[in-house]
């Protein structure tokens, strides 16, 4: 006999009028001090000395959201380092590993390419080069 419909109704309903604060939430916290979403250099900028990437390494300049990386031959490669899951900043390199911190994608510093789920599309290659023993990178060429 007889359930108490109304009671399931009210349940649903208080679970719709949660979504709209739980969303707020997420904006707040993603919203950051800059106001914006990370972006690569529109223009080339030097990131800092030649010296500071050592063959075989990567260093991650963080105010640029550029990752640059030194093969064994000494040639450079620089990457965005904008995941491109869903645009987080990358803030940890380990080794030659890129550690995104919003959902764990990792991404190879010398080759861009995903090591990592959720991220399917590798992080888009930049120029990069080293004048006066310092490295310069800008869009992609
Ligand atoms: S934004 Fe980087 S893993 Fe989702």
């Amino acid at each position: 006999m007889s359930g108490r419909p109304s009671a399931s109704r009210r349940t649903v309903l208080r679970g719709a009028a949660l979504t709209p604060v739980a969303g707020l939430g997420l904006a707040a916290c993603s919203g950051g001090s800059g106001g914006g979403t990370p972006a690569t250099p529109t223009a080339p900028v030097v990131l800092g000395a030649g010296s500071e990437v050592s063959k075989g390494g990567a260093e991650l300049y963080l105010e640029h959201n550029v990752v640059v990386s030194r093969a064994e031959d000494g040639s450079l490669k620089a990457f965005s380092s904008v995941c491109t899951h869903a645009g987080c900043a990358i803030n940890e390199l380990r080794g030659t590993t890129l550690v995104c911190p919003c959902h764990g994608s990792e991404f190879d510093a010398g080759t861009g390419k995903v090591l990592r789920a959720p991220a399917t599309v590798p992080l888009p290659e930049l120029s990069v080069e080293e004048k006066n023993g310092d490295i310069v990178a800008g869009p992609a060429a």
